[in-house]
């Protein structure tokens, strides 16, 4: 798309962009540059038009919109196919639609606004309008059913990178895939799928990160943060999508040469923010308690128990907490 190329070119350049090199680079007429530019002016980024020098884009705030994503995606496949929503129920479930129509491998939906965001457990995901990163990508990944829970591991790494990589924080992450940073979640993710029963038709990670928010309802106020709170900056969501597809599609790559962690498990423990913690495991038969000491190939958590026993944890079987406190 037209809009999309001029804002990646913009970005690109510190001073001015003239508009015959964008007419010529992009194969367009006058007209269309300056429609183009005018509807990204109504769109809320600054670009100043100067007489014999250009266009000159003032660096945008945070807007969220197809153009800003599109323009900051550097992937050979995650989000080449890209929806992007003001306002939807939930991107999951556009994904879900999508994948039953077809859409390939690596369609990405992100959305401003979710009416019905989805947490685990069926937990209710607040999603408000200009604060968040709520988005969800399509896996069709050649796999057997089983290997399925362990895909949501990769997509925390890859959030936990994209985010160290746009924003300088250091992220850890409470098994399986809570982001953390200073032992508060700043990003949660849903993992849905639908199999038969040999094979995996797709995999939905849907990833929820808080990015400007900046005070969160009481029941999580002491557990939850966002990129604002932890920086003290308002961070612009495009270059953090940006980067985490990037991240993605690498951590993406390396597990599916093994079809398990085997290649990350070292990787994912140095984040794990568990690490050597005291953890509580609650299962339905019973919970005990019993130190982290990390992730196996399989994805699931080693915890020594009390007594000395070793258990390993299946994610999506289990809850884990910290004993001393969220992690
Ligand atoms: C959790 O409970 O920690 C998981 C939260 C996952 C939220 C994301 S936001 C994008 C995607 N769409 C949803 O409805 N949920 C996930």
């Amino acid at each position: 798309m037209l809009k999309t190329e001029i804002l990646r070119m913009l970005k690109e350049t510190e001073g001015y962009v003239s508009g015959q090199d964008i007419c010529e680079k992009l194969q367009v007429s006058r007209t269309a540059v300056w429609k183009a530019i005018r509807q990204l002016g109504e769109e809320g980024y600054e670009i100043e038009a100067v007489r014999n020098r250009g266009y000159h884009l003032k660096m945008a705030g945070d807007i969220l919109s197809y153009e800003e994503i599109a323009s900051s995606l550097e992937t050979r496949w995650a989000g080449k196919n890209l929806l992007y929503f003001d306002e939807v129920d939930s991107t999951n479930n556009v994904i879900k639609r999508e994948a039953e129509n077809g859409a390939p491998h690596g369609t990405l939906a992100v959305a401003d606004y979710q009416s019905g965001g989805k947490g685990r457990r069926g937990r209710v995901w607040k999603s408000p309008h200009g604060v968040g990163i709520w988005m969800s990508i399509l896996l069709r990944p050649e796999l057997t059913p089983s290997s399925a829970p362990m895909m949501t591991l990769p997509a925390a790494m890859a959030v936990a990178e994209g985010i160290r990589a746009a924003c300088g924080l250091d992220t850890k992450i409470k098994w399986p895939n809570d982001v953390v940073v200073n032992g508060k979640k700043v990003c949660g993710i849903l993992t849905e799928m639908s199999a038969e029963l040999d094979a995996i038709n797709y995999i939905v990670p849907g990833i929820g990160i808080n990015v400007n928010t900046e005070t969160f309802p009481e029941d999580i106020r002491a557990t939850a943060t966002s990129l604002y709170l932890e920086t003290g900056r308002r961070i612009r969501r495009g270059p953090v999508i940006g980067a985490v597809m990037k991240a993605f599609e690498e951590v993406y790559g390396r597990f599916m040469e093994t079809g398990d962690m085997s290649q990350l498990m070292e990787d994912y423990n140095a984040r794990l923010a568990n690490r050597d913690n005291k953890v509580q495991v609650l299962r339905q038969e019973g919970s005990y308690t019993g130190t982290a000491l990390g992730i196996n190939d399989r994805g699931e958590l080693m915890v020594r128990r009390e007594d000395g026993t070793m258990e390993n944890v299946l994610s999506g079987e289990v809850s884990v907490r910290g004993i001393y406190g969220y992690v």
